[in-house]
């Protein structure tokens, strides 16, 4: 089977091959083995190539956080799901043909789900749904600010906060994303600047804003936390700009806007599997309803990796760039 490998840190169209290899064999008894059918190619991912990413392993090394795939066997031990079913994977390094894997970090999600979607069900709607629920304790009529608002997770942001009446101020490179937002169900939207504060008050009329969510960090971090109310909280979930968060002293003690930040793998490795399959299901439901989705820009074949990979860091994308292992695109 094929395989991607990467066997040093660096720009990830330069440092990541396929390879190869043995396929993983039949499954133990507490295993589960699964054809990977698409995997997107998400910020994490190019971090994890670079070696900026939290998680540095040893090389050589395979990425993909998230993937979707059909499951082919199963150990004898192994109950909730069986050969066919589609399933995502809790664990990590996806961008392969194949996975072996332990039976529980398996996730069966419903047949026929849209596959480009199911391979990116994982980590970016959930992430949205943790960031929305478990920071803030937000009413309908509150107020959020986002940047980052057209990513795969700000887009689903807005769906999420709309089905609760909470209103979202969505921070964008350009202004030709507005109508797109609106679309989907934005409240107002905003081109980031130095202004970014102003430009805000205005169109809400001074509403308090009570959530922060930052994904650009460095300076771009201090403009939301110029952006929410006093004793408001930013909550960084991502660095795309490749700095740490900056934030002035005044908005930390003078306002008493706190700074917290967000993994997903943190909340739920804390919930009780039934919660997490909980989450997947209700999720998958809303992205087969429609209410969910992320736009996708191209789909690849796993040789093309490095073509991939450079698709996927280019700006001003108008959707995912997606991978699929088993068939030419
Ligand atoms: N903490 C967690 O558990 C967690 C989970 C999921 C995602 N995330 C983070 O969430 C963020 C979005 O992920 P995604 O998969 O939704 O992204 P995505 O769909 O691939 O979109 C990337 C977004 O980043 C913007 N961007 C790129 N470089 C930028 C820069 N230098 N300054 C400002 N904006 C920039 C792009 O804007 P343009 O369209 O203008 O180019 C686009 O909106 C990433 O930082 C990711 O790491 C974190």
């Amino acid at each position: 089977m094929k395989q991607i490998l990467i066997d040093r840190y660096g720009p990830p169209e330069e440092v990541a091959r396929y390879v190869d290899v043995p396929d993983v064999g039949a499954p133990g008894a507490d295993e589960v083995v699964f054809d990977v059918l698409m995997f997107p190619i998400n910020p994490a991912d190019i971090s994890f190539c670079r070696g900026t990413y939290r998680l540095k392993p040893a090389l050589p090394a395979t990425p993909g956080a998230e993937c979707i795939g059909r499951v082919t066997a199963v150990g004898a031990r192994v109950a909730h799901v069986t050969p066919g079913d589609l399933v995502i994977n809790l664990q990590r390094e996806n961008w392969a043909q194949q996975r072996r894997v332990k039976g529980t970090d398996v996730i069966p999600v419903p047949p026929g789900m849209d596959l480009q979607q199911a391979a990116m069900l994982r980590i970016n709607p959930a992430t949205a749904l943790l960031l929305l629920t478990t920071i803030v304790p937000l009413k309908p009529g509150d107020w959020l600010i986002q940047n980052v608002a057209n990513s795969a997770v700000g887009r689903l942001v807005i769906p999420l906060a709309r089905a609760r009446g909470i209103r979202t101020m969505n921070v964008v490179r350009r202004a030709s994303l507005f109508g797109d937002l609106k679309a989907l169900g934005a409240d107002a939207c905003v081109v980031d600047s130095a202004e970014l504060a102003d430009a805000v008050t205005t169109q809400t009329a001074g509403a308090p804003i009570r959530l922060g969510l930052d994904a650009v960090s460095g300076r771009a971090t201090g403009r939301i936390a110029a952006c929410v109310a006093d004793d408001g909280v930013v909550c960084n979930y991502g660095a795309m700009s490749g700095e740490d968060p900056v934030m002035s002293r005044s908005a930390l003690s003078a306002r008493g806007v706190t700074l917290v930040g967000f993994t997903l793998t943190r909340p739920l490795s804390t919930y009780p599997l039934e919660k997490v399959r909980a989450i997947y299901t209700d999720l998958a439901h809303q992205v087969m309803d429609g209410t969910l989705s992320a736009p996708v820009e191209q789909v690849y074949a796993i040789e093309e990796i490095k073509d991939a990979l450079a698709h996927a860091q280019r700006a001003e994308r108008t959707g995912k760039i997606l991978v699929a292992p088993h068939e030419a695109v």
